[in-house]
């Protein structure tokens, strides 16, 4: 993945636009719903795109979804790009780059997590706090061009300070039952042991996913301002005595739809700019 094909893939997707959308928005699993409630929206399938990879995951639906949310211009990727994919993490942030590349200054960056804080609650929101990279490899790895960040980019706030504030005060407003904590990033696709939760959980790790740090590290890089959501979809391996399973995820990320509709609407109606 280089800067020519980032600009073809940006290019390709600005034709088809009127407005330079200035939100991007990943849906993680079962969460892909919000795209549907965009105005005149503008659906590109990924496939469309020149150098998109295809997303294979059921629960994802592989396109781009462009339009108005809440007064602001945004663009929704239905579905993601996992590393546990095969995708190398140049392809798993492509699209990071690609909205970059059409303008976007915030991202909202939401997935489906397990609980490793056994004050969760599955069904609960918890606002990404700080991450903690255990995928064991980067997606700034390489020649570095200067063009699109430094070579050594801060990470001490890879979560905007300002936007966890203004959702911690929207939670309250809609008095959801929210959460914050730091987001544990694994490769997947197995879920974890139990002894690797409690390892985890004794590093500082709140949720755990297979998802979203790639895609904040070059975000930053970028210069983007990120927001992160998890829905915790289960309790992580071995707080519980039962099998994890990726329908209990899609089962309960459903029962919070509403509620996470309702949160992410509300922080694009009141987003500072
Ligand atoms: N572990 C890793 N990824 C996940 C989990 C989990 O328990 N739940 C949803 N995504």
């Amino acid at each position: 993945m280089n800067q020519t094909q980032v600009k073809e893939a940006s290019h390709y997707i600005q034709g088809k636009l009127n407005h330079e959308p200035t939100v991007g928005l990943i849906l993680g699993s079962g969460l892909g719903v919000l795209a549907d409630e965009i105005k005149n929206p503008t659906t590109i399938p990924y496939s469309e795109i020149p150098h998109f990879p295809e997303s294979t995951v059921s629960g994802h639906k592989g396109q781009l979804v462009v339009g108005e949310l809440e007064g602001r211009q945004v663009i929704a990727m239905q579905g993601r790009f996992h590393y546990y994919e095969g995708y190398d993490m140049k392809q798993v942030t492509f699209p990071v780059r690609v909205m970059k590349a059409l303008g976007i200054e915030t991202l909202f960056v939401t997935n489906a997590a397990g609980g490793i804080n056994k004050d969760f609650k599955p069904g609960n929101l918890m606002i990404i706090t700080d991450h903690i990279n255990n995928m064991g490899d980067s997606p700034l790895i390489g020649p570095n061009d200067e063009n699109l960040g430094p070579r050594f980019p801060d990470m001490s706030e890879a979560y905007d300070r300002d936007l966890i504030v203004h959702a911690k005060q929207s939670a309250e407003r809609l008095n959801l039952d929210i959460q914050e904590g730091v987001y544990v990033g694994n490769t997947g696709p197995a879920y974890e042991t139990g002894a690797e939760i409690r390892m985890l959980r004794t590093l500082g790790g709140d949720a755990v996913g297979m998802s979203t740090v790639p895609e904040v590290m070059v975000a930053n890089h970028a210069g983007i301002r990120v927001l992160g959501i998890s829905c915790i979809s289960n309790m992580a391996a071995g707080i519980l005595d039962q099998p994890l399973t990726h329908d209990e995820v899609i089962e309960t990320t459903a029962q919070v739809r509403e509620d996470f509709l309702g949160f992410v609407k509300d922080l694009l109606k009141t987003l500072p700019a």
